[in-house]
């Protein structure tokens, strides 16, 4: 477990008897996508999946678990909202920490200011970033969670991850920096169905990443019950999970470790286009992507035809916003081709968020070759960010 954020700890004979742990966690944006469950009470997935995890300055969770033998009740806040506590897969999460928590402690190993593990805690979250918008809320969210209970009652565990995994899936992964695979395992306890980390955050320096922000609306189906829907009724599914995925795992794992991008990009849209064909597949079919995904992935595969090799990749998840994949070289002529292709709006906003974009020009002949008309405000802004370091 590397590199979480523990803002506050005071222990807990302080004078009110209460303990606070704060924690960020980041999100990750998958290569090879989760989409399936084969165990819906554990999470356990149909295929393994590969993700980036991004830098926590642009996107990230930040979590406060306070803990007391004061409080009544275990209470929960989203982003300045009472929640229902008694969400299952909160309750697992808590349950699952608690039961680690007393089994360090009966075996004396517990660090020792592991608060009572009976006290009821308050825990509040916020995100930087909108929720449900196909930003893998739930991911650094549930990682945070899990991160920032383990802290509180000092458990340390390799199955940090598998607790992760029982909020969301693809939390498990947001537990590490880097490059972080999540292996589906055998076992039907689930214990084995872990994420780890492929390579780190400093392995390929020169990556970096665009999310086009083209909606902030929730999305329609969310992944839990599209992807139930999906193992319910779509037979590819079933030859991505069995025939498709485990070749593409390797090829990944491979081309991430030799750093080639033209490789990782294009497997990379390779899998995200299989995983809305499936979404296509599913009856009745689910839509994530809109119009203008539909217009920036033309416009990715013309850029790259121009220059006949893949500079820039795309992926979507379970949403309408596009992350892109490049590398830093190719960068600000890509984010000047996103603006003229997408003038964006002239109200005083900045249309470029987070880490610096250097300004470029375009030549006439790359305009005249992508050959789009321009949509004016079909993005609304770009969050600008890269591997978590
Ligand atoms: C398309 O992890 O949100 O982002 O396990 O039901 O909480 P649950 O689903 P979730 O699904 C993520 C799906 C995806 C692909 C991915 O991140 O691998």
């Amino acid at each position: 477990m590397t590199d979480f954020c523990k803002l506050v700890n005071m222990p807990e004979n302080d004078k009110q008897g209460l303990s606070v742990v704060t924690c960020t966690a980041p999100v990750n944006i998958a290569v090879i996508k989760y989409w399936g469950k084969r165990d819906e009470d554990l999470i356990l997935p149909i295929n393994s999946s590969l993700s980036v995890t991004l830098h926590q300055d642009q996107l990230k969770t930040t979590t406060t678990v306070a803990c007391s033998r004061n409080f009544q009740q275990d209470r929960i806040w989203l982003n300045g909202k009472e929640e229902d506590i008694n969400n299952p897969r909160l309750q697992s999460c808590l349950q699952e920490i608690r039961r680690f928590s007393r089994k360090r402690r009966n075996t004396g190993d517990s660090t020792s200011d592991a608060s009572s593990v009976s006290h009821k805690v308050h825990i509040c979250s916020v995100n930087n970033f909108p929720t449900a918008a196909g930003l893998a809320s739930s991911a650094s969210g549930y990682a945070c969670l899990v991160y920032t209970l383990s802290q509180l009652f000092g458990v340390e565990s390799e199955q940090l991850s598998a607790v992760a995994r029982q909020g969301s899936g693809s939390a498990c992964r947001s537990l590490y920096g880097g490059f972080v695979q999540w292996k589906l395992g055998t076992q039907l306890d689930g214990k084995d169905s872990l994420a780890e980390q492929v390579e780190s955050e400093s392995y390929w320096p020169e990556l970096r990443v665009l999310i086009l922000v083209v909606s902030a609306e929730q999305k329609s189906v969310g992944s839990t019950s599209g992807m139930h829907t999906s193992v319910e009724t779509s037979q590819l599914l079933k030859y991505r999970a069995d025939v498709v995925v485990p070749s593409r795992m390797e090829e990944m794992i491979r081309v991430i470790r030799e750093r080639d991008f033209p490789a990782f990009g294009e497997l990379t849209m390779k899998d995200s286009n299989q995983f809305h064909a499936i979404c296509l597949d599913t009856y009745p079919p689910i839509f994530y992507l809109n119009n203008m995904s539909h217009r920036i992935i033309s416009l990715v595969h013309r850029y790259n035809q121009y220059y006949g090799e893949t500079r820039v990749a795309y992926t979507f998840d379970a949403g309408p916003n596009a992350v892109i994949y490049t590398l830093q070289d190719h960068l600000p002529e890509f984010v000047q081709v996103v603006r003229h292709f997408f003038p964006p709006e002239v109200n005083g906003e900045e249309f470029v968020k987070g880490l610096t974009v250097c300004s470029a020009d375009l030549s006439e002949e790359l305009k005249r070759d992508i050959n789009m008309e321009p949509t004016p405000k079909g993005i609304r802004y770009i969050i600008s960010t890269k591997v978590k370091h």
